[in-house]
Formats: C-alpha cells, sequence, structure tokens
C-alpha cells in the first residue's frame, strides 16, 4: 500500500477543540491576535489555525499561575483533593480516547493504535501521582547536637513550573511532566510543540472539567525561540523542566541562569541494542525492528544503534531488514497503518538527508533508503549496514525510521564502543545467560537498560539518561524531588 493511494480515500476530520491560548482558565487570542497552521503530517495541507502565545503572553501566564499558587484556591487543595483532580482528568483523558487519539494522529502523523497507546499510558501516569499526592513525606530527623531537639523535614512546591514539551508524544510527555508537578502543588506554565498543539490545549480544557481551579495550568503554543525562550527565561518561573533536543536543552540552560531557577532536562539519544548470539534470536530480531521503527524512530528511547555478534549478525540484520519492508506505509488514521508520516517538512528533510549522507559515504541500504512517495512525509524504515563507528549516521540523533547495524566480536571492545557516544539515554542486551546480561547492564553507561526487551516503560519505573541525554529522572517516586523543595525544621525544645 502506498501513501498516496492510502491518502486519497476520505479520512477521519480533525475534531473540533480549543485552538486559542489557555491563561486563567480561559481561551484567549494571543495579545497580539498571532496564529499559525497546523499541518496534517499525511498530507503536508493546513488543517487549522492556533494561536500563538508572544512574550507579552507568557509574561501574563506566569503572573496568573503565581496568583494561583499564592493566594488561588489550590494552595488549600489538601493532598486528597489535588488526588482527585488527577483521578478524574485520567477518567476524561478514557472517556475521550477516540477524539484524543484522532487529533493526536491527524496533528503528529503517528498511527492510531499508537495514539491510543500513549493516550492509556497518560492517563495511568495521572493515577500515578494521583496515588503520590497523599504521599509526599517528610522524615524526622535526630540531630547529634547537645540538648533536646525536634527535627523534621517537608516538601514542598517549588511554586511556578514552566514546562516545554516537545512533538513526538505530545500528550503523553505532557502528562509526566503535568501529573507530578500538580501532585506536590505547583502551579504550571505549559508549551506544547509547535507542530503538535492540539492535544495540549484540549488536556487543559479537560482539567477544567476535572475541577482544576482556574490558572494552576495555563497551556501556551508558540515557537520554541519566542514563547519557549519567554518561558525558560521569566524570573517569576521557579523551575523548568523540558524534554528535546540537547541543543535546545543548551539554550534552555543559559536562559534558566538569569533567577537560576531549577532545570530537569530530558533529551536525545542513540541507544545501542546488543544481541549475542546466545539469546532468542527470533525476540531479538523482532524486537530490534520494533525498537527502531514504533512512531517512526522519532523516540528518545529509540534503539538506533544495533550491534550484533558477528556470527549472527546476518540472520538478525535481514531478519531486521525484512520486518522494516513489512510494515505498512500510510495516514495514520488510516486502520492498519504501522508508519505513518515524520512530523513535520523539517524532519522529512533532516531524516532523509542523514540517510543520502550515509549513502554518499559507502553504507549500504538492506531495507528502505529514502523518501516514499511525494506527498506527506513519509520516510521508509531504513537499515544501513557498512558503517563506521565515526559516521553521522552513528553518531548523530537521527530521530526517524533509520538503523544503523554493526557486527562486533569481542565483548569487553563492543562495551567500549556502545558507550562512545555523548548520549546516555537507553540500552538494550539480548542474551540467555543471566550472569552476562547482568554484567553488561552495569557496563552500559545508560539512564534505563533493557534486558532481553526495548522499551519497557512504567509509571513506576525512573526515566532519564546519563550523559548529554539530560539531567534527573521522570516517572517514579524520582519526579516527585524534580517538582518539589526539602525545608528542613529544626526546633530546640
Ligand atoms: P527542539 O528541542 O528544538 O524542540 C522541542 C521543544 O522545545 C519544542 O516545544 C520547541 O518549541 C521548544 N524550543 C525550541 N527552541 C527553544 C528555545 N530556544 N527555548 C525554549 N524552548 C525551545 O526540537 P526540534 O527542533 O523540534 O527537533 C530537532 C531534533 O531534536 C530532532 O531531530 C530530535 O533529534 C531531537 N528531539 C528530541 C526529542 C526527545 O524526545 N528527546 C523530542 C523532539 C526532538
Ligand atoms: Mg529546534
Amino acid at each position: 500500500m502506498s501513501a498516496t493511494t492510502e491518502t486519497a480515500t476520505a479520512l477521519p476530520r480533525l475534531p473540533d477543540g480549543p485552538r486559542q491560548l489557555l491563561i486563567d482558565g480561559d481561551f484567549v487570542d494571543a495579545a497580539d491576535g498571532a496564529t499559525m497552521p497546523c499541518y496534517n503530517p499525511a498530507t503536508g495541507e493546513i488543517q487549522t489555525q492556533v494561536a500563538v502565545a508572544g512574550a507579552e503572553d507568557v509574561d501574563r501566564a506566569v503572573r496568573v499561575a503565581r496568583h494561583a499558587f499564592e493566594e488561588g484556591p489550590w494552595r488549600d487543595f489538601t493532598p486528597s483533593a489535588r488526588a482527585r483532580v488527577l483521578w478524574r482528568l485520567a477518567d476524561l483523558i478514557e472517556e475521550h480516547t477516540d477524539e484524543l487519539a484522532l487529533t493526536e494522529s491527524l496533528d503528529n502523523g503517528k498511527p492510531l493504535a499508537e495514539a491510543r497507546g500513549d493516550l492509556g499510558f497518560a492517563a495511568e501516569v495521572f493515577r500515578y501521582y494521583a496515588g503520590a499526592a497523599t504521599r509526599i513525606d517528610g522524615r524526622t530527623v535526630t540531630p547529634s547536637l547537645p540538648g533536646p531537639w525536634h527535627a523534621y523535614t517537608r516538601r514542598e512546591p517549588l511554586g511556578v513550573v514552566g514546562q516545554i514539551i516537545p512533538w513526538n508524544f505530545p500528550l503523553m510527555i505532557a502528562s509526566w511532566k503535568i501529573a507530578p508537578a500538580l501532585a506536590t502543588g505547583n502551579t504550571v506554565v505549559l508549551k506544547p510543540a509547535e507542530q503538535t498543539p492540539l492535544s495540549a490545549l484540549r488536556l487543559g480544557e479537560l482539567f477544567l472539567e476535572a475541577g482544576l481551579p482556574a490558572g494552576v495550568l495555563n497551556v501556551l503554543n508558540g515557537v520554541g525561540s519566542v514563547t519557549g525562550a519567554a518561558i525558560a527565561a521569566h524570573d517569576g518561573v521557579d523551575k523548568v523542566a523540558f524534554t528535546g533536543s540537547a541543543e535546545t536543552g543548551r539554550q534552555i540552560l543559559k536562559a534558566a541562569m538569569g533567577n537560576l531557577k531549577k532545570v530537569s532536562l530530558e533529551l536525545g539519544g542513540k541507544s545501542p541494542n546488543i544481541v549475542f548470539s546466545d539469546a532468542n534470536l527470533e525476540a531479538a530480531t523482532s524486537t530490534a525492528a520494533a525498537a527502531i521503527f514504533s512512531h517512526m524512530g522519532e523516540v528518545c528511547i529509540a534503539g538506533s544503534r544495533l550491534y550484533v555478534q558477528h556470527d549472527v549478525f546476518d540472520d538478525v540484520v535481514n531478519g531486521v531488514a525484512d520486518a522494516a519492508r513489512s510494515l505498512r506505509i500510510g495516514a495514520g488514521v488510516v486502520p492498519d497503518t504501522q508508519i505513518g508520516p515524520l512530523v513535520s517538512d523539517e524532519q522529512l528533510r533532516r531524516v532523509t538527508g542523514y540517510i543520502d549522507h550515509a549513502l554518499a559515504n559507502g553504507a549500504r541500504a538492506l531495507a528502505g533508503g529514502g523518501r516514499r512517495g511525494d506527498r506527506g512525509y513519509f520516510v521508509e524504515p531504513t537499515v544501513l549496514v557498512d558503517v563506521e563507528p565515526n559516521a553521522r549516521v552513528v553518531r548523530e540523533e537521527i530521530f526517524g525510521p533509520v538503523l544503523v547495524a554493526r557486527p562486533f566480536e569481542d565483548p569487553a571492545e563492543l562495551a567500549r564502543e556502545a558507550n562512545d557516544t555523548r548520549y546516555g539515554l537507553a540500552a538494550g542486551v539480548w542474551t540467555s545467560d543471566l550472569a552476562k546480561a547482568h554484567r553488561v547492564a552495569a557496563e552500559l553507561r545508560a539512564g534505563m537498560v533493557f534486558v532481553n526487551t526495548w522499551g519497557a516503560i512504567d509509571p513506576t519505573l525512573p526515566f532519564g539518561g546519563y550523559k548529554e541525554s539530560g539531567w534527573g529522572r521522570e516517572l517514579g517516586p524520582d519526579a516527585l524531588d524534580l517538582y518539589t523543595e526539602t525545608k528542613t525544621v529544626v526546633v530546640a525544645l
């Protein structure tokens, strides 16, 4: 099935939903009235217009969030009352799954089934942090100072939190950020990516329905260099949480210097997936394909570097190439689509540029190798071999359905090569030797190591990276630390 025939048939329309800025509980136009088009990645056509916040709107949203934090009804919400809002929101996400999944699929391009999966995960994240809201406790401490004392710690919200999210999992990554921030009593100014703002705006509307007071969650669409930069630099923002490219992460750090706001970063990766010859090769092969091709490879934890022990290299890599060729490419909203378009024309050019560069420099494509069709932003699932360790496609994050595969002989040398990257987000190990699995897991410099699986994420499991893959851990109890200050109270008795 080609992309062109898929998209020529009548497809579902974009659901109605808010297209303005959510500030102080109301959907409003930008102060200067600016809007920008929102494209359907399967066709390249404009599907709606969305308001774009400027610095003035950011300033207003930050003041509103400050007021909501210090004076509004939110500060009087008990932990249990905060939990109830998050729980209701999770239920609303599930009630509106069809509509939200369609919105997400049409905005981002991803297959509907994947959009549904994202939403299910988001709902579970809100429930996990609903449960956490009543468990944000301090400790009593026994100092060794002379005299009787009563000393304890409290965990308090930071205040106004700026959250800047990317376009690859718009609603899901929003949930990872909003849920722990609200569970701990903060207020939020959230900026979705300008490529995919629609689901976050609808989420803001559902939050009002769930009973969140006005001004606690403000949602401002806008371009990174203006709206995102204004949030990162604003003196009224106590913390900025970001997911996206390492390059933008650096810019956010610079912008945050002014008031030394807290920063947490979830950045990119170039994650190695390692297959030893004693592994279950069938499972390793199909999962290696899923690790790079699901969500079109626009995944920070994509398994984008495949290392296979030399004696099984051809079998495994040819199997992954077969899997790549068998994937059905089409618009995300067409049932049975497995590979949708990339999110944007910019991303299409970036990803095909990497492939072209590799092919021009001696790499061989066992599957794929370029764009599919001339309408929409489709790229063929691509498997590249004959690539050198210092090739751009081996070193840089491509963020598309492009796998590089290299054989290895010596396991000690392998760990060195796997770790030879600026990133350290995820890694995979496939072996039936338990001791080897744990040994290699300990050697890999990565925030998450998957053994005989890939991409097993859950609200309970901390998620984040070593090295240039980021600062801090989201999900799990760890994310509560990203949104609280510890106060030590010492009482002389
Ligand atoms: P980006 O990192 O520039 O954009 C992510 C978010 O940051 C968006 O909301 C954007 O508006 C905002 N942003 C951009 N510049 C900003 C600034 N100066 N200050 C504050 N916020 C800013 O990512 P982009 O340009 O869309 O994609 C480029 C590459 O980044 C991708 O090819 C991929 O390699 C990587 N990326 C990684 C993601 C991840 O999940 N780790 C997600 C998205 C992109
Ligand atoms: Mg950018």
